[in-house]
């Protein structure tokens, strides 16, 4: 049978230690035991991208993440984003376009955004469209949120925040 242990890992620049089953889900650890509750469970099967998180500086779905995997390593969660430049051109240009509506969907498209964003500075409407294809969204049809990233892209170019061409 499973015991508890003990696991050690930084989140948004903070270290934390929880007790908990290997097998919990870090969507569960950041919630519940960190309360952090940016992101959220949709479909709780890696189908729908609102857990998203990044570990380790890559986009995954918190919620297929056993917390044993984390021992060690680095979370950064969308509440971390306010505080990064590209994170948060990417929140104002969200709100001015009306891509956050209830908002479940909003913390993965940001992460997948700013994944895609690293990517390539310049997207395309359908590398847009690729880069968020991960993540469902049931309140804006789409066009609001490919518009934020696109004007997010366009801005944080002009500011310096990401550099003109495709990487
Ligand atoms: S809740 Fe994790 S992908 Fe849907
Ligand atoms: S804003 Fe509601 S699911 Fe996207």
């Amino acid at each position: 049978m499973s015991v508890k242990k003990h696991y050690s890992f930084l989140v948004n620049g903070e270290n934390h230690t929880v007790e908990s089953y290997p097998a919990n889900r870090l969507l569960d650890v950041l919630r519940e035991d960190l309360r952090l509750t940016g992101c959220k469970e949709g479909c709780g099967e890696g189908e729908c991208g609102s857990c998203s998180v990044f570990l380790d500086d890559v986009m995954v779905n918190s919620c297929l993440v056993p917390i044993a995997q984390v021992q060690g390593r680095q979370v950064r969660t969308v509440e971390a984003l306010s505080s990064d430049p590209l994170g948060k051109i990417l929140q104002e240009k969200f709100l001015e376009h009306n891509g956050a509506q209830c908002g479940i969907c909003t913390p993965g498209m940001l992460v997948a955004a700013i994944t895609l964003l690293r990517r390539n500075s310049q997207p395309t409407l359908g590398e847009i469209q690729d880069g968020l294809a991960g993540n469902l969204c049931r309140c804006t049809g789409y066009k609001k949120i490919f518009d934020a990233v696109a004007d997010a892209a366009q801005v944080a170019r002009e500011q310096g925040v990401l550099e003109g061409g495709k990487a």
